[in-house]
């Protein structure tokens, strides 16, 4: 009798088949399941080790029988196990398709994009083409171009951020003037619109980088007339169908006449309030026909072609339309202050 066929007639093989089968029903998970596996059937079990020594047929078919009959039942209770689990985690998991989704707080845009927009449609519906010039200038393209005396206090560093001696940070779009006439023949119908920069010191109405949209139309026999009626439309546009416009002299070295536009105060309709000073009337910026230097300059025929350019505000535009009191609150990006716009 070899070592194995002692192991077989050791056993008592029907309380073998019991007490495994027990196991296996008793495995609540998978690793209980392959313990059970591993125990009562692995190569290291007792019924695997007598089998390698089965010499006869009566031995083999009762513990080929065991192995079967055992083999079967872990399939069977792993088959229960699965099932088990998928209730579990269908009952568990459950994802409700019908329920609404998780709104995501979407922004919206800045009160000075939300004018210039209003601006760029006024004038794309007249025909103007939308230009977006260079923010670092030539004192050429800043200031000689445009005709501004040599000791204008715009040319001084105490008014102009310099980069060198002879670049600085456009102190307003009108460079764009210079730049559109120098790249097409008029007729010409542009609007301008970018950032620009002065020394000033940060109050409630001013701050030392802002934005200015900036008109140039050239043809033949503009006249002021125009001028007012392009800004009236453009003001309506911004400032509601009510408004009237009125001008007021002034000097800008570009333009001859020069002009400042007012519009009338929307708070007060024009009767006098808080917004407006008690004056009905609202600063708009400043216009004028372009002076014939400027032709000169970059080689139009000031006899042929006439033209008017104006320049305003867009921050003035954003807090005249939701009457935002402090220019500050429109550059520190506080959400509770842009929130409401
Ligand atoms: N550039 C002038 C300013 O910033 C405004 C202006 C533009 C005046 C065009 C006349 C013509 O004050």
């Amino acid at each position: 009798m070899t070592e194995n066929e002692a192991t077989v007639a050791a056993v008592d093989w029907e309380a073998y088949e019991r007490e495994a089968s027990a196991a296996v029903a008793a495995a609540s998970g998978p690793t209980e399941l392959e313990d059970a596996r591993v125990g009562y059937l692995g190569r290291k079990s007792e019924l695997a080790q007598a089998l390698r020594g089965v010499r006869d047929r009566e031995s083999g078919m009762l513990l080929n029988g065991i192995r079967e009959r055992l083999e079967a039942a872990v399939t069977q209770r792993e088959r229960t196990l699965e099932g088990e689990e998928l209730d579990r985690r269908l009952r568990e998991e459950i994802v409700d398709v019908t329920l609404p989704g998780e709104r995501l707080p979407l922004g919206h845009l800045h009160p000075i994009t939300q004018v210039r927009r209003i601006v760029e449609d006024a004038f794309l519906g007249l025909g103007y083409e939308i230009r977006d010039d260079r923010e670092v200038e030539t004192l050429e393209y800043n200031f000689d171009k445009l005709a501004f005396a040599p000791t204008h206090p715009a040319r001084s560093p105490r008014d102009t951020f310099f980069f060198d001696e002879s670049h600085v940070l456009r102190t307003e779009t009108s460079p764009s003037q210079i730049h559109a006439l120098e790249e097409h023949e008029p007729p010409i119908y542009m609007v301008s619109i970018g950032r620009v920069y002065r020394r000033d010191a940060i109050t409630a109405t001013r701050y030392p980088i802002f934005h200015q949209f900036e008109g140039l139309a050239v043809d033949e026999g503009i006249t002021l007339a125009d001028l007012k009626g392009t800004l009236l439309h453009v003001m309506r546009a911004l400032y509601g169908p009510e408004r009237r416009i009125r001008f007021r002299t002034h000097f800008f070295p570009f333009t001859e006449p020069s002009i400042e536009p007012d519009v009338s105060c929307g708070i007060c309709d024009g009767a006098g309030c808080r917004t407006c000073k008690h004056t009905g009337w609202i600063e708009m910026g400043g216009a004028g026909v372009v002076d014939p230097q400027v032709f000169e300059n970059v080689g139009v025929d000031p006899e042929r072609w006439s033209g008017f350019a104006f320049g305003c505000g867009l921050e003035r535009a954003a807090q005249l339309r939701h009457d935002i009191p402090d220019i500050r609150l429109l550059w520190e990006g506080d959400l509770r202050v842009l929130r409401q716009f």
